[in-house]
């Protein structure tokens, strides 16, 4: 399948892995961009420069396809090195980036003068915007749906797709929901260039997560999830567990006066403990409702393969024999 995507990133099937805290390792990055898909290790999980200089390296020692980086800005208030991140970025020769959790304006200069394609994740259509008025060159639009931060909008991406469509001119990939070959050709349907997954990425067998974290995404049904953080106006979709049931009760009788240090055992440093260790009640970790629609743990290229061939019959037969 041919798309802008596919043509701007220089990769055979339109379909990206999203950035996703300790799950996009070089591991997962180079299997997916070794299955015709773009890759992307997630900046933040490396922490330093250093450690992201060397986790491009190692991906570059697997893969001679193309990959991107994820940066997501956080809102905090000891940033990350962000300098030093993307030059690291630019001197591992990374040609895509995926930025997230804010406006990458900043940034874009930089990436700009290396020669970087920049794709901007975000939730709604005026963010959509803002970022191709920025000079991005492609956005990931990021539906209610979605595993992790969903915004704050709630539009499900029956109406954000075709809203985006309506009203972008440059590229774009719809993220959110997206797990199999009905999801690839329903987004095309509604104008996308092709689709971002991250749940569906976890449950394979190259990413490298305890097995308990697959597991628990095979078992999960669509009514798994729960959104947290929404009085914090950080509102993240996540996996529901004993720890996130702890959290929901804090929000519920706290209400207004809810602070992160309320529900920082639930959330602060789980990720390790939970994507490693399998420590699965630790803590609050994304997880997108489209966990109801995987069933099984394939490698990454049976999945991708599986995509683009069913995507295929479904275009072919079923929509064709409409007429
Ligand atoms: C476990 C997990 C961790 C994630 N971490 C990040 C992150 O660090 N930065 C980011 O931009 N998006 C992150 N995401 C969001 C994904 O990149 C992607 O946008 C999202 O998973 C798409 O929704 P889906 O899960 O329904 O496919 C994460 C998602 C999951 C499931």
């Amino acid at each position: 399948m041919k798309t802008r995507i596919t043509e701007m990133l220089g990769i055979e099937h339109p379909i990206i892995q999203g950035g996703m805290h300790f799950v996009g390792f070089a591991e997962l990055a180079a299997a997916v961009s070794n299955a015709g898909g773009l890759g992307i290790i997630t900046g933040l999980t490396q922490g330093t420069p250093e450690k992201l200089a060397a986790e491009i390296a190692r991906c570059r020692t697997m893969t001679d396809k193309p990959f991107g980086v994820n940066i997501t800005f956080l809102p905090t208030l000891t940033p990350p090195d962000y300098p030093g991140l993307f030059q690291a970025i630019i001197d591992g020769g990374v040609k895509v980036v995926e930025t997230a959790g804010n406006n990458p304006q900043k940034w874009m200069p930089m990436l700009k003068d290396a020669g970087i394609k920049v794709i901007h994740k975000c939730t709604a259509v005026r963010h959509a915007l803002k970022a191709q008025s920025i000079g991005c060159d492609a956005v990931s639009v990021d539906g209610f749906e979605c595993g992790g931060h969903p915004g704050e909008d709630d539009i499900p991406n029956f109406i954000l797709l075709p809203r985006a469509a309506d009203e972008l001119t440059i590229p774009f990939v719809a993220s959110g929901g997206m797990a199999d070959a009905r999801s690839l050709v329903a987004a095309v349907a509604m104008g996308a260039d092709g689709m971002n997954m991250g749940t569906r990425f976890i449950a394979t067998q190259e990413a490298p997560v305890h097995e308990n974290v697959k597991q628990a995404i095979v078992a999960a049904s669509e009514l798994d999830t729960r959104l947290v953080m929404r009085p914090l106006r950080n509102t993240e979709r996540v996996m529901n567990n004993a720890a996130v049931e702890r959290l929901l009760e804090k929000e519920k009788a706290l209400g207004a006066d809810l602070k992160f240090e309320d529900i920082i055992e639930e959330v602060a440093g789980v990720y390790p403990k939970i994507m490693l260790n399998g420590d699965m009640e630790v803590g609050a970790w994304s997880c997108g409702m489209v966990a109801g629609l995987v069933y099984d743990v394939p490698t990454v290229k049976e999945l991708i393969d599986r995509i683009m061939s069913e995507a295929d019959g479904i275009i072919h037969k079923r929509l064709n024999g409409l007429y």
